[in-house]
C-alpha cells in the first residue's frame, strides 16, 4: 500500500517518480488537457486543523482527474473520540479510494494507515508536512533544474515543514541548513537518523540567519507559531524577532536566492511584504503547485498509468 504518512515512508525513487508525474500532469493541465484518469474514484479528507491550500488543492486535483471529493471536519466525524480510531479507519477505507488526514498527532495518521486498507496521505501533522515539502522541491526544480548539490536555507522554527524539508533534501542531495534560535531547532534525533539513512546528506543547524543564507539557492520561511501553538504566539514573536526574512536578509542571501513560504504567511512577522511580493518570491506559483503535486501523489498512491 502506497501510504505517505511522512517522507520517511518512501524512497528517493518514489519522490523522483512523484515529482516527474506531477510535471507531466501540470504540463497537460496548462495545455488544457484534463484526462479522467481517476474517474469514479473518491477522495475522503478528514481535518482536525484549518486549511486553505491542502484541502482545496487535493479536492481540485481529484476533481480535475475525474474523481470526487468528500471533506469531513473534526466536528462532523471526529477522528478519535466518538468511536475508536481503528473503527473509523476501517469504515472510511470501505468508502474511499484514497484518504488525506490533517491532525495534531503523527501517530494517529500512522495508526489509521495500518487499518484503513487504502492509501493514507499526511496533509500535515505536528511532526511532518510531506506534501508541502514535495511541492517545494518541485517548485525549486522548475526554477533551477537539477536539485542535487543545491542549497536550501530554512529560517525560523524547526517545525513540521522544516522536518519534511530536511528529509526531502537529504533524499535528493540538497544541502539543507536550518537557522533557528536555540531550543527551536530540528530534533537532532531526526537529523542523526537522516545522516545514517543518507550518508552523503549535508544537514546543519545554526543560530545565525545572515551567515546561513549567504550564497544559498533558496531561503525558506514558515510561521513562528504553528497551528496548535497559538498560546505561545507572543512569546515566540520575541524569540524569533531576529529571524525575519526581509530585504536585508535577502540581500545577504544574494540575487540568485529564491524565496519560498508554505503559507499562510504572517506578513510583517516572519516575512515582510517586500520579500513576499518581491522578484525573488515564488510563493504563489509554489501554492499553485500544491495542486499539481497532489495529482502526482495520487498517480503514485493509486498506481495510475500515465
Ligand atoms: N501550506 C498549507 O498547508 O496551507 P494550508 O494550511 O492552508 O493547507
Ligand atoms: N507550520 C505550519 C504550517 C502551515 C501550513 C503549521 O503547522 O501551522
Amino acid at each position: 500500500m502506497n501510504h505517505l504518512t511522512s517522507l520517511l515512508d518512501v524512497t528517493a525513487d518514489d519522490v523522483q517518480f512523484i515529482l516527474q508525474q506531477s510535471g507531466v500532469l501540470k504540463s497537460e493541465y496548462l495545455k488544457g488537457k484534463r484526462r479522467p484518469l481517476l474517474a469514479g474514484h473518491v477522495l475522503v479528507q478528514m481535518f482536525e486543523k484549518p486549511s486553505l491550500r491542502t484541502r482545496l488543492s487535493f479536492e481540485a486535483a481529484m476533481m480535475q482527474l475525474g474523481g470526487s471529493s468528500i471533506f469531513l471536519s473534526k466536528d462532523e466525524a471526529g477522528l478519535n473520540g466518538r468511536e475508536k480510531l481503528e473503527d473509523v479507519a476501517r469504515v472510511v477505507g470501505g468508502y474511499a479510494d484514497v484518504i488525506v488526514l490533517r491532525t495534531f498527532s503523527q501517530l494517529l495518521i500512522e495508526t489509521f494507515a495500518k487499518v484503513s486498507g487504502k492509501p493514507v496521505i499526511n496533509g500535515l501533522s505536528d511532526e511532518y508536512h510531506p506534501c508541502q515539502a514535495l511541492t517545494d522541491l518541485f517548485t525549486l526544480d522548475e526554477q533551477i533544474g537539477e536539485l542535487a548539490g543545491r542549497r536550501m536555507t530554512y529560517v525560523g522554527d524547526g517545525n513540521n515543514v522544516a522536518a519534511s524539508l530536511a528529509v526531502g533534501c537529504a533524499m535528493l542531495g540538497v544541502e539543507f541548513t536550518v537557522a533557528a534560535p536555540t531550543g527551536y531547532q530540528l530534533d537532532e534525533a531526526l537529523l542523526n537518523r537522516l545522516r545514517s539513512m543518507f550518508p552523503d546528506a549535508q544537514i546543519s543547524q545554526t543560530t545565525d540567519p545572515q551567515q546561513a543564507v549567504a550564497g544559498t539557492d533558496c531561503v525558506y520561511a514558515d510561521v513562528w507559531a504553528s497551528m496548535g501553538q497559538e498560546a505561545e504566539k507572543d512569546q515566540r514573536q520575541q524569540v524569533f524577532q531576529n529571524y525575519q526574512v526581509n530585504g536585508s536578509l535577502m540581500s545577504a542571501a544574494g540575487p540568485q536566492a529564491w524565496f519560498l513560504h508554505c503559507l499562510p504567511a504572517r506578513r510583517g512577522l516572519e516575512v515582510t511584504d517586500e520579500v513576499m511580493d518581491g522578484p525573488q518570491s515564488l510563493v504563489f506559483p509554489q501554492a499553485e503547485n500544491r495542486m499539481h503535486v497532489a495529482k502526482g501523489i495520487f498517480a503514485w498512491a493509486l498506481d495510475v498509468n500515465l
